[in-house]
């Protein structure tokens, strides 16, 4: 093929399609504020980003010409200080009618200008810029296009509703490398998250250098290989090598720290302790209340939750000891070295799920409980998290903690993450303490999100439009206490990169509107379409997402002692089901769901798939009727 053919060829493929020009403007977070305008603008193929004089506009002037000079187009970056036609302008100002982290974005058919008082509006201006452009903008290869960028006209007033917008990540179930944190932060920021908690230390695996204590990385941040269902995986064999970890050395962590900071993240460092510690114990096991030789975790079970509750014991004791004085001077070495690598004001320590049994039965707890005058094992929690705020405090830091810290009494100066529900939440703000609402029923998105059919096993559901339900401030409590909210991602059964992304997305869209938009712009069905629009985004930065908002609702009852009763609904409007119970694949042509369905005799299963306009949206689901009857309690 001839040069010039070649090109022509792919500068159709690549070209806008009016379409794509015209589609509605999908913000994610909502905008505060958002007026289209009539028309246009069109940035021609050399144009121009005038960034303000400050150090953080240019760099951020550069990225955003880096971004849109695709094909060939080829945006340059000058200093100035007012607008200029037919450019994008990014300007400091000085105005007190744009709010803390706010932005006044305006777009004319004679440019762009984006004006805010510092330069995290700025940031938050162009995140929310960069999504007026077409899908194209997120393409990571280098594509053909036509020469110009055609943007709608607009007027956006925007700032956060909340200081702490959070995503929590796992990196001690799975480790993550610096790069692929790096590129989670990526993703993250284009939804106006600020905040990155790393959970760096869990029973499987230790994650951060502590360069006084080495053994915890040596020993801590490696175990035994396993893939499979977390919490049934087999323990190490006698001699068995220990091959699957890793862990942030202290130049890791600084290098992760200022690439979040040059995109007003902070981080967040967890060291989770006095429970979850059975990788600092495997290295420095004079640290438990029992004596012995212990492992990294791969997944065992080594605790248990009878009747799958809030109640648990350990099989191992996998808690540092509160009685011996060695724990309080191995800690005061860890959160001596994190709080020097971490330049964000909180430091977390952890402070759920302790299993005390042990506890129980060890002579120098009882000793402790008698001279300190602990009344019980709360008590005893409460006094070791006393000391660990003491340590971190003095490091010049504040403490956070899980809610259990609540339990037995509160540090003097700690703040609470509320994650079994918002009530400890609510209790510590009565009790006037700072407050980041994390709740379970609405931010924990290591749950599958659709039916347990379909997606990768975890023990509860979490779906998008009860995502979309979080508020993290509660009627009746001091609003000025309550910080902000985050979704947590806990790993067990998070692998791999890919599964990360499908894990957090679209769900992190939902919990960036909680934090960021104004509570009265909810509107379920608008966002479901705007997710939608996101979803094109999201495969063009070839990013992974759930699509289960596409599947079926099943829920299954009983009428008497042996017919059960299955009701179908969707999440999202405009879908219809269609099922099939003999075992073949039904397609559109099939019965269509319209009222709840008994099952017929002797049936092996049912098979439903979506669809909407003759397509295909969502999967294949199929449940056997065997499964059904337990979901239906029918013996
Ligand atoms: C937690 O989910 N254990 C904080």
């Amino acid at each position: 093929m001839k040069k010039s053919l070649f090109v022509a060829v792919f500068l159709v493929s690549f070209f806008i399609t009016d379409a794509q020009r015209t589609a509605a403007i999908s913000v994610i977070p909502q905008p505060v504020s958002l007026v289209r305008g009539a028309g246009y603008f069109t940035l021609p193929g050399n144009g121009v980003i005038i960034a303000a004089k400050n150090e953080e506009v240019k760099r951020m002037a550069t990225d955003l010409a880096a971004k849109l000079s695709k094909g060939l187009n080829k945006i340059t970056v000058k200093e100035g200080t007012a607008v200029q036609p037919k450019s994008i302008s990014l300007l400091l100002v000085n105005d007190k009618s744009i709010r803390k982290d706010g932005y006044r974005l305006k777009v004319t058919t004679g440019g762009v200008s984006l004006s805010a008082n510092e330069p995290s509006g700025i940031f938050y201006g162009i995140q929310t810029l960069l999504q007026l452009f077409p899908t194209l903008v997120e393409r990571k290869a280098d594509v053909m296009v036509d020469d110009k960028w055609v943007l709608p006209v607009v007027t956006i007033e925007d700032h956060p509703r909340f200081g702490w917008r959070g995503l929590m990540l796992d990196v001690s179930r799975h480790f993550f490398t610096v790069a692929q944190v790096k590129d989670y932060i990526d993703q993250m920021v284009k939804y106006k998250f600020n905040l990155l908690h790393l959970h760096l230390t869990d029973d499987q695996g230790w994650r951060i250098q502590i360069k006084s204590l080495p053994k915890l990385t040596e020993v801590g941040a490696w175990r035994v290989e396993r893939t499979g269902t977390f919490g049934t995986l087999s323990k190490p064999e006698a001699g068995e090598a220990a091959t699957y970890g890793g862990f942030y050395t202290q130049e890791d962590i600084k290098e992760l720290v200022k690439y979040a900071t040059d995109r007003f993240v902070n981080i967040l460092p967890e060291i989770d302790v006095p429970g979850h510690s059975l990788a600092a114990i495997a290295a420095y096991p004079e640290l438990s209340c029992t004596p012995g030789e212990y492992y990294v975790s791969p997944g065992d079970r080594f605790m248990v939750w009878p009747g799958g509750g809030q109640h648990f014991y350990g099989l191992i004791d996998n808690t540092l000891c509160p009685a011996n004085e060695k724990v309080y001077e191995f800690m005061e070495k860890v959160f001596t070295e994190v709080a020097q690598l971490f330049p964000f004001e909180y430091i977390h320590m952890g402070g759920d799920e302790t299993a005390r049994n042990f506890w129980e039965k060890t002579d120098a707890i009882k000793a402790m409980m008698q001279k300190e005058n602990l009344k019980n094992l709360d008590e005893v929690q409460s006094y070791f998290v006393k000391r660990m705020e003491k340590i971190i405090n003095s490091k010049g830091k504040k403490m956070i903690g899980w809610d259990e810290i609540l339990d037995g009494g509160l540090a003097p100066n700690a703040a609470v993450m509320s994650w079994r529900g918002m009530k400890g939440g609510i209790e510590a703000a009565r009790q006037g303490h700072e407050v980041v609402m994390s709740p379970t029923d609405f931010a924990y998105i290591d749950y599958m999100q659709g039916d347990a059919a379909i997606e990768p096993p975890v023990y509860a559901t979490l779906r998008l439009k009860k995502a979309y339900q979080f508020d993290p401030l509660p009627e009746g409590i001091d609003a000025s206490l309550v910080k902000g909210g985050q979704a947590n991602l806990w790993t067990e059964q998070v692998y791999n990169t890919r599964h990360l992304q499908y894990m957090t997305w679209p769900r992190g869209f939902a919990i960036a509107e909680a934090l960021w938009s104004p509570k009265e712009k909810r509107d379920w069905n608008d966002f479901a379409k705007r997710t939608e629009q996101h979803f094109a985004r999201l495969t063009a930065a070839e990013v992974k997402y759930a699509p289960s908002i596409y599947d079926p609702i099943v829920e299954v009852s009983k009428k008497d002692t042996a017919t059960i009763i299955i009701k179908l609904s969707t999440e999202i409007e405009g879908l219809s089901i269609h099922y099939s119970f003999d075992n073949s694949f039904p397609d559109q042509y099939y019965p269509k769901y319209n009222a709840p369905l008994t099952v017929p005799k002797d049936a092996a299963a049912i098979k439903m798939i979506t669809y909407r306009d003759n397509q295909p949206t969502g999967r294949m689901i199929i449940i056997p009727i065997a499964e059904l009857r337990k979901r239906a309690g029918i013996k």
